[in-house]
């Protein structure tokens, strides 16, 4: 079964207790193009400024972009890794602020498929480099397949990334609730990207956290709101993230905030205007920090 494999993945990377060890966060979504490629690609480069050692997976197999959004060419792959079972620190590329990255392979459509064998050997992989990190982010797919629900289970945590959109929304919900199906103690954060408005987006948070709670009985953490900003897409023409590109612009201090927000596990919403409200309401997300 799925669970019991990445129950058994799960157990090879746990290492002793006085040992470092990469924190492992998937960033995934239901629907597709909400920002998830994005916004891992910057949430680690801030946390590399931060001084943090940070290892970037593009897990879109075959369908990569992080290579592209870095501006960077990547010689080897995720694919050749677990095609030709080569060794991890033979497909590592080095990025900006010392990030580390693994391409995730293009050209490839559903045809590649990792099964337990090439799944097995990823992570006997990824054990030999989980003490040299302090995080390890895997950029998901959309959606979620076989194989990987399983790298999504093997992390200590998830990122639901979604949109404003009622048809974002559904399906992050519908997400959540298929990853908890599988381990209801996955701890969850939310991210909601492209907002047009913090206030309005602050609302739309917060009933979706307690659609959540009440229907499938579990916590989820919110850890930020990013605003729609034409910025995102210069930087992606340019090839440049946009956390380095214009770091004066509202998604560059947004993605800073959010990567604080994990950082310090409170939530701080930047709201120009003042409103009771949103303070009550900022208050109320506060006390969801863990
Ligand atoms: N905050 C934002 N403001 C404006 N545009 C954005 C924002 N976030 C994402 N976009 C746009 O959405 C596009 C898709 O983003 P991205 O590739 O990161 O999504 P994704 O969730 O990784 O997609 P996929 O599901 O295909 O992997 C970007 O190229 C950009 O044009
Ligand atoms: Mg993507």
């Amino acid at each position: 079964m799925i669970h019991d494999q990445a129950e058994s993945l799960r157990k090879k990377i746990e290492i002793s207790n006085n040992t470092k060890h990469a924190k492992t966060i998937s960033f995934v979504s239901g629907k597709g193009g909400v920002g998830k490629s994005n916004i891992a690609v910057n949430f680690s480069l801030e946390l590399c400024k931060q001084g943090h050692k940070v290892l970037l997976v593009d897990l879109d197999i075959g369908m990569g972009n992080v290579e592209i959004l870095l501006g960077l060419q990547a010689n080897k792959t995720i694919v050749d890794l677990l095609q030709d079972q080569l060794p991890i620190y033979d497909i590592m590329e080095l990025g900006p602020h010392n990030l580390k990255f693994i391409a995730g392979g293009s050209g490839l459509s559903n045809i590649f498929s990792v099964d337990k064998r090439k799944m097995n050997y990823f992570f006997e992989e990824y054990n030999r480099v989980v003490q040299t990190f302090d995080y390890i982010i895997f950029d998901m797919g959309a959606g979620a397949t076989q194989s990987s629900i399983d790298f999504v289970l093997a992390s200590d945590e998830c990122v639901v990334i979604t949109t404003p959109e009622p048809t974002s929304i559904t399906d992050a919900y519908s997400m959540i609730k298929y990853i908890i199906g599988f381990n209801k103690e996955m701890p969850i954060y939310v991210v909601l990207n492209r907002a047009d408005n913090i206030k309005k987006g602050l609302m739309t948070v917060n009933r979706f956290q307690r659609l959540v709670e009440q229907f499938l009985s579990i916590d989820i953490k919110f850890l930020g709101i990013l605003p729609e900003d034409r910025a995102v897409s210069s930087a992606v023409i340019k090839q440049a993230p946009f956390a380095l590109e214009n770091e004066k612009s509202a998604i560059a201090r947004a993605i800073r905030q959010l990567a604080d927000n994990y950082m310090n596990r409170q939530i701080v919403i930047n709201v120009k205007e003042s409103s009771t409200f949103v303070d009550r309401l900022k208050g109320l997300l506060n006390n969801k920090g863990r």
